[in-house]
């Protein structure tokens, strides 16, 4: 049912702590990374987002038992071998992560298995995790589109290969088939998020990474005969905490501290712009955990925001947050120019077109090409007209961005698919309820 919310009225000054739920891309890693083991892992502060629940679907579908309870998540996994006695569908939902890492596991499934995802999924391409896990030996009925159908092989081969995209789902997909093949697999991967990594290291399996090149990481795996129990206690999700960044960074007077985020460097990217555009954005009480860098952050409304040409080495750390980076070079002095961006129109919806699309609603001058956009920024926006938003393949990013955009601009927005958020971030509404009041 499309619900539809409406918002008449920018924030009022605040000055709050909050926690936003755990990190989505942690969450679905334990998950999956859980199910590998025969032992009892447990989850606290795992993510119960919509994505979150398909992958738990998904493991149950091949085996494992799920006990789920309000603040803690247990499994029991059926281990590396899977014995799957009938066609299984499995479906991905809206999530590309998820998709793309279950291909991964599915590597020795002698059993045809079908991968299913919802409208805006079946739009995205799987060709990335389809190549290099045919190299494995798999067989695939298709190459790019689901609904796919995979069929494993016995005794994986082990690989080398060359990941040039920058995508940790990729990289993942091949960790995991990697764990389940004979011999060892090389990986030249562009350097991309590296939670499996560190996840499978804290588990002690040998997981080599050289990082010693500035672009590229080299990983080598090889095969496991058994996974131990993953216990994980999951920080919140900095790609959550970003819209409550640029809330605060374009309100007046206001100040927010939230606790216990993920800050892995390979997620901060929105944090490095931010500063470069003027933003006071401070990462406080760091420590580690489980090789994760966790921290709180203050952030503090940010009067003099500039316009930055973004340097690409943030492409990757950032890739996210773009959308609520782009609000900020709106509010900015002078003009943002943000290129090589063209992953962003493989998201849930193409993300740097709708960006466009929004900014050009709101009357903000923008250049948007295949994989670039110039924004013209003007620090005394402030809306009075109506903007609708509608169609947007009900992509929860493009949804909380514009809620932050009404907040902060002014204006009389109406908002389509107003639950699509559910994916990612379901506390979203409630946790801004609490800034509010
Ligand atoms: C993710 C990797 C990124 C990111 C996505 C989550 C992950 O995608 O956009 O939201 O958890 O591995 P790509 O691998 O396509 O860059």
């Amino acid at each position: 049912m499309n619900k539809i919310l409406k918002i008449n009225k920018k924030i009022n000054s605040f000055k709050k702590t909050i926690n936003v739920e755990g990190d989505k891309s942690l969450s679905i890693r334990w998950v999956l990374i859980s199910s590998l083991s025969k032992k009892k892992s447990i989850a606290f502060n795992l993510l119960k987002s919509e994505d979150v629940m398909s992958a738990i679907n998904c493991i149950k579908l091949l085996g494992s038992k799920v006990k789920i309870s309000k603040n803690k998540c247990e499994i029991i996994g059926n281990g590396l071998y899977l014995n799957i006695k009938k066609r299984l569908v499995l479906n991905a939902g809206n999530s590309g992560t998820l998709g793309r890492l279950i291909l991964g596991l599915l590597i020795n499934s002698k059993k045809k298995v079908k991968l299913v995802g919802d409208k805006s999924l079946s739009k995205r391409d799987f060709s990335r995790v389809v190549i290099p896990l045919r190299k494995f030996g798999a067989k695939f009925n298709r190459r790019k589109y689901l609904p796919l159908d995979m069929e494993g092989i016995h005794n994986p081969n082990s690989i080398k290969y060359l990941e040039k995209k920058g995508s940790a789902q990729v990289k993942t997909a091949i960790i995991l088939a990697a764990l389940k093949s004979k011999g060892l697999t090389t990986i030249k991967a562009k350097k991309s998020r590296n939670h499996t990594e560190l996840m499978l290291k804290s588990l002690k399996i040998p997981i080599l990474v050289n990082k010693n090149n500035k672009q590229f990481d080299q990983i080598k795996i090889s095969g496991v005969r058994k996974v131990s129990s993953l216990n994980y206690k999951i920080p919140g999700d900095i790609s959550s905490c970003a819209f409550f960044i640029v809330l605060t960074l374009l309100s007046k007077n206001s100040q927010l501290l939230i606790k216990d985020i993920n800050v892995n460097p390979t997620r901060i990217g929105i944090i490095k712009i931010l500063k470069m555009m003027g933003g006071s954005i401070k990462l406080i009480n760091k420590r580690t955990y489980k090789g994760e860098k966790i921290s709180d952050i203050y952030v503090k409304s940010s009067k003099n925001l500039k316009g930055i040409n973004c340097p690409i080495k943030y492409n990757s750390s950032a890739i996210d947050e773009f959308l609520v980076i782009f609000l900020v070079a709106a509010k900015s002095k002078g003009s943002s120019y943000f290129k090589e961006l063209s992953e962003l129109n493989q998201k849930e919806s193409p993300r740097l077109k709708w960006a466009s699309k929004i900014l050009n609603l709101m009357g903000v001058k923008n250049e948007m090409t295949k994989s670039s956009i110039k924004i013209f920024g003007n620090p005394n926006l402030d809306l009075k007209k109506k903007i609708i938003i509608k169609n947007f393949s009900k992509d929860h990013r493009i949804f909380m961005m514009s809620v932050i955009a009404a907040l902060t601009f002014g204006g009389r927005w109406t908002l389509n698919d107003s639950e699509c958020f559910k994916t990612s971030f379901p506390k979203f509404l409630e946790i801004l309820k609490k800034i509010k009041r």
